[in-house]
């Protein structure tokens, strides 16, 4: 009988080894936490298929991004609900519109923390498509030219980070030409490169009211079968200008992540979307899985497949927990 020399269980003994052996940490500098913002004032509401999740008048965002930073997290990312919608998506590049005040308030009450801001029609137009609608399909270039004068507006109200979740050919590009074309060459951008038409959506568009009034977003969004093609995607982006790239949803495509990280020298964004969230959260109020743990796991395996940033619901509580 021959026992083995090589144990790896030595290094696991006590938690003083495993922390000493630890490949992967999450950290609160990784974490970036979506605000749904909308009209009114006092307005805190909770989103039923969220838990911990609500939407936020103007006032109210303000707090909750102080607490925010103040919990340790570096960023937001703001998604606005309009208090109107028509065909061309006009509340999107509003100098008055939801996300534009919303972020100039934000950067002057805490002008440390970093303000993205999510970049696409669907919460303004009135069909809930993400570009501009011709008969039943989405055009490209006329979307595009919507989408370059949404992100300029976030960049005149002061955003940080302008992050384009339409799938629109060649809209980092013209992005990226708006932005240096009016001074604001250091506005970043902070493509959704690789997103994936995906059934996890649902509970943001019952927060975002976003759900297109026909059909799909498949003629935009990636096939989920193709991994290639979320190279494809990525580099296309980097070409266009792309200071950060995004996979998305997170845990369904981590084999794309780690394909980004091991063939991509840029920060790489994941984000754990609202179904991923909404999963975790109703399986825990059922008893059926420890929650806490649940929501650090799935999050830490994001990390591990490549990840620089993780945008999560969750970065507030998880930020708080970690500590410093
Ligand atoms: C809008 C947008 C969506 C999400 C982020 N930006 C929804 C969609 O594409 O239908 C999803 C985020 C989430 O589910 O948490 N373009
Ligand atoms: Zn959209």
């Amino acid at each position: 009988m021959s026992f083995p020399r090589t144990r790896l269980r030595r290094l696991r003994r006590t938690e003083a080894l495993r922390r000493l052996a630890r490949e992967t940490r999450l950290s609160r500098d990784d974490l970036v936490l979506p605000l749904f913002v909308v009209e009114g004032s006092g307005v805190r509401e909770a989103v039923a298929s969220m838990p911990g999740v609500h939407r936020h008048s103007v006032d109210q965002v303000v707090s909750e991004a102080k607490a925010v930073f103040d919990a340790g997290v570096p960023a937001v990312i703001l998604f606005g609900i309009p208090a109107a919608k028509d065909a061309r998506g006009s509340g999107a590049d509003d100098p008055g519109g939801i996300v534009q005040r919303a972020t100039g308030a934000i950067k002057e009450a805490v002008p440390e923390l970093c303000v993205m801001t999510d970049v696409c029609l669907c919460e303004y137009t009135d069909h809930g498509h993400c570009g501009i609608v011709e008969g039943e399909s989405v055009r490209n270039d006329p979307s595009v030219e919507r989408l370059a004068a949404t992100a300029l507006s976030h960049a005149r109200a002061g955003a940080d980070v302008v992050a384009p979740s339409d799938m629109m050919d060649g809209r980092v590009g013209a992005i990226r030409s708006a932005l240096d074309a009016h001074g604001f060459d250091e506005v970043a951008i902070l493509a959704y490169a690789a997103k994936f038409a995906s059934a996890y959506y649902g509970p943001f568009r019952d927060a975002a009211e976003s759900t297109p009034a026909f059909g799909d977003r498949r003629a935009y969004q990636m096939d989920p079968p193709n991994r290639r093609e979320a190279l494809r995607e990525m580099r296309l982006d980097l070409e266009e200008g792309a200071d950060a790239l995004m996979v998305k949803p997170a845990l369904p495509y981590l084999d794309v992540l780690a394909d980004a990280r091991r063939e991509l020298d840029v920060p790489l964004a994941a984000y754990h979307v609202s179904g991923e969230y909404a999963m975790i959260h109703a399986a825990a109020e059922r008893g059926w899985i420890d929650g806490e743990r649940a929501m650090q796991e799935a999050l830490l395996a994001i990390k591990r497949a490549g990840a620089d940033w993780v945008l999560t619901y969750a970065a507030r509580d998880l930020a708080a927990r970690l500590g410093g």
